[in-house]
């Protein structure tokens, strides 16, 4: 009796990922959140993947088209008829608006058949509904590594589906090799793991690449020879915003033999349009048995009806749709541009990148030894000294330590002024610690001040939660750091 576990496995596993030392950053960042006159000094978040650029865009749009809300004097006739509105198939008008979408993010160089929209509660829905259609507890999808850190839990917490990393690094740029394919695919098979598909995610979260099609066309006959399915998480699709421009799986299997029972695309808003609040998740497979339980499973994370209503009108808009698109990649574009040039001219490069809402930045020179221990280290010091939250490459299952992640549109130019000024500091400050003469001493100095951080930090972990512990009003950690952490 007194052994009984009362709850379920899946309840008691660690499966979601959150024990990770990633969330630390959050934590720090939550502890102390910047704010350019009431915290000035306070850690400032860059490790939320979030599009907050082109806000004014969609609420202009709303404020012109009052009708398309229900809850105000314009809107309020449908209001019955939209909130009793339950069918899993979803609204007719919110299928098309969204396909519709779909095409002309991708330029109009594809159309989407809106009886293959099936819905999820965002791309983590969506993902976790297509691997409960395609595969059982035990079986494996092959994610090139590195990969964004909740595929863990997205595809694997409560499916029970395992994934098998195929290991890109810097020596190509991360590109994915059809060696690594291979030697991943058949590891499995000599552990006798039944591998069901290959997931990949473009353009790529952390790396802010996107595959190129001669890439894309060979993965797609590696899935087609193996006989297993090919799951194309296109969340980024329309944040790219220099070339090569984005080449969707949609239009690749346009231009070749393939099985296409074998290929699902899953979406969502929470990126190109920044609505992740809107839960908007869209799995688009190409096989007839797909969609249709798809939909029948789609009832466990429906988009809300009102959600839809609202959307159906303003993504049917083509003016507002083509203007926010071609808007939105224009000042991403620049904000990456003016980011990554000026962490250019202190010695810091990143990742030669057309998309995403991050740099994938390369620090390896500055760790002091080259493990993930080191990486840990410089982390530390990035988000106690620096007071920067970015994202260690580890928790993207990076092979190579010394990589971060670091995402550019969820703060506004000042606040990316401020954090330049105190990357710029810190990098200077390190080369006058190499350059002086008794450079040991100082920068032992430093580690040992740093290693006193971090201890501090970790005794904070220890208090969180306790009363004393101010938090930002719009802590996600008292509900879980992977609400938010998780982009
Ligand atoms: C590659 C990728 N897939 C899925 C998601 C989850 O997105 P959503 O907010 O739509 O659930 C994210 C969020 O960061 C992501 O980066």
């Amino acid at each position: 009796m007194g052994s009984r576990q009362l709850l379920s496995k899946i309840a008691t596993n660690e499966r979601h990922g959150e024990n990770s030392p990633y969330f630390d950053g959050w934590k720090a960042y939550d502890r102390n959140p910047f704010h350019p006159t009431k915290n000035p000094e306070g850690v400032i978040q860059m490790g939320l993947a979030e599009n907050q650029l082109s806000f004014d865009l969609i609420v202009d749009w709303i404020k012109k088209h009052p009708e398309a809300s229900i809850c105000n004097a314009e809107g309020v006739n449908m209001f019955k008829d939209i909130a009793i509105f339950q069918d899993y198939h979803g609204l007719p008008e919110f299928r098309q608006a969204i396909a519709k979408f779909m095409g002309k993010v991708r330029g109009d160089r594809v159309k989407f058949d809106p009886s293959r929209i099936v819905m999820g509660g965002g791309a983590t829905g969506a993902n976790e509904l297509i691997m409960f259609c395609l595969a059982d507890p035990g079986d494996a999808f092959l994610v090139p590594s590195p990969y964004y850190p909740a595929f863990d839990r997205d595809l694997g917490w409560r499916t029970g589906v395992q994934i098998i990393p195929v290991d890109c690094n810097s020596s190509n740029n991360f590109k994915i090799t059809k060696a690594a394919l291979e030697a991943a695919y058949d590891k499995a098979q000599e552990s006798n793991i039944n591998v069901k598909g290959l997931l990949l995610a473009n353009p790529s979260n952390p790396l802010g690449t996107t595959l190129d099609k001669e890439t894309l066309k060979s993965l797609v006959s590696f899935i087609n020879q193996k006989n297993i399915h090919l799951v194309c998480d296109e969340i980024y699709a329309a944040t790219v915003f220099s070339s090569p421009e984005f080449a969707s799986v949609a239009e690749v299997i346009e231009e070749m033999d393939c099985n296409r029972d074998l290929i699902h695309i899953v979406y969502s808003l929470s990126k190109d349009m920044g609505l992740p609040g809107f839960r908007v998740g869209i799995v688009y497979s190409y096989n007839d048995d797909v969609v249709s339980c798809g939909r029948k499973m789609s009832s466990f994370g429906l988009v809300s009806s009102q959600t839809q209503y609202l959307l159906s009108s303003m993504l049917s808009d083509d003016e507002f749709v083509e203007n926010f698109l071609a808007e939105s990649s224009r000042r991403l574009g620049k904000r990456h541009g003016n980011f990554t040039s000026e962490l250019e001219q202190v010695g810091i490069n990143c990742l030669k990148g057309n998309g995403g809402l991050f740099v994938w930045m390369d620090l390896r020179h500055l760790l002091r030894e080259k493990t993930y221990e080191g990486e840990m280290e410089l982390w530390r010091m990035i988000i106690n000294d620096v007071k920067l939250n970015v994202s260690p490459g580890s928790s993207f299952h990076c092979v190579e330590p010394g990589w971060f992640r670091v995402c550019f549109a969820n703060v506004d130019d000042e606040t990316v002024e401020v954090a330049m000024r105190r990357i710029r500091a810190f990098v200077l400050e390190g080369n006058d610690r190499s350059s002086s003469a008794n450079a040991t001493t100082k920068s032992n100095k430093r580690w040992q001040r740093n290693l006193r951080l971090s201890f501090n930090s970790r005794r904070f972990e220890e208090g969180f939660g306790s009363p004393s512990v101010r938090m930002s009003p719009h802590s996600p950690i008292p509900h879980s750091p992977l609400v938010r952490a998780r982009t």
